[in-house]
């Protein structure tokens, strides 16, 4: 394979990307972090895939940046190499995509799993930004989209604390779309996103983007945001195509235009 810290494979319509570092419990080093970006963008650019799953281990998800790696690094360094900014791109990323979380998600670890569009849980996740203790502070988005999804309270309790949670109290606070048991975690994740690549994957990149404008605006322009990319769904082939497809009681046929 080209990647030697992830797996990359399709199944069928879904694209997954699994971490793996398993001695270092998928801590997140730079090799590890280009993999991903390549990964995922690749399945971005590929047609043939719908949506994308990112997972881990059974053990731990992603232990968070790689403490090793960067323990001797100084200000001048990370500030030239602008340190984690390689991450960002993910965000561009317009695919659907899917966080598969079982055991740890700490520091690094939950902040890819907030950059994905929702984390689906196995009882055994456990999330944290633990930076605090090593005398650094999250630096791939934490203390910003852990805000959002919990509120702050939360968030400063974790963030100043250092403390993990369980797979309960995260969906109790709105970071977990769903918990399952851990021997169901794969399976779920992939029927969810083999659920999302069967949609028009225009129309629901269109969903992905309208949600999260909500995090960079304001209610009325993310209303006329929403309202006008609405509208555009009716130049879709997609959209004719689904609503003939309700009203002659059958199954779409979507095709992604
Ligand atoms: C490098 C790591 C690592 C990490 C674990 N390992 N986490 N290596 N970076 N983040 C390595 C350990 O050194 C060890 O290697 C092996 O993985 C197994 O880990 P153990 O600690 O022996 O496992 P266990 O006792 O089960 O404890 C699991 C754990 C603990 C509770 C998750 O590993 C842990 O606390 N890890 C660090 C969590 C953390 O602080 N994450 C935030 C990182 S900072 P050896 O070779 O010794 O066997 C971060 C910053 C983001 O993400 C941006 C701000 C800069």
């Amino acid at each position: 394979s080209e990647y030697e810290t992830i797996l990359a494979e399709r199944k069928g319509r879904v694209g997954v990307v699994t971490l793996n570092r398993p001695k270092a419990l998928n801590a997140l080093n730079s090799q590890l972090m280009r993999e991903v970006v390549a990964a995922v963008e690749a399945f971005d650019a590929d047609a043939e895939i719908g949506a994308i799953v990112v997972t881990g281990s059974e053990k731990a998800f992603a232990a968070g940046a790689d403490i090793k790696e960067m323990q001797s690094k100084t200000f001048a360094e990370v500030y030239s190499e602008d340190f984690f900014s390689e991450w960002d791109r993910l965000s561009a990323v317009r695919s659907p995509i899917v966080a598969a979380v079982s055991g740890y998600a700490l520091g690094g670890g939950c902040e890819l799993a907030m950059m994905c569009d929702f984390i689906i849980a196995s009882d055994t996740a456990k999330f944290g930004q633990p930076e605090i203790k090593l005398g650094v502070i999250p630096g791939i988005g934490g203390s910003q989209r852990l805000t959002r999804a919990v509120g702050k309270a939360k968030a400063m309790d974790l963030c100043l604390t250092g403390r993990n949670m369980d797979a309960e109290e995260a969906e109790r606070a709105g970071l977990v779309a769903r918990i399952v048991p851990a021997a169901d975690l794969l399976d779920v994740a992939l029927d969810a996103a083999t659920t999302i690549a069967s949609m028009s994957l225009p129309i629901a990149r269109m969903a992905k983007e309208a949600v999260n404008r909500s995090f960079e605006t304001t209610l009325a322009e993310g209303v006329k945001f929403e309202r006008r990319v609405f509208h555009s769904t009716f130049a879709t082939a997609d959209q004719k195509e689904g609503m003939a497809a309700f009203v002659e009681k059958r199954t779409p046929k979507f095709v992604n235009g």
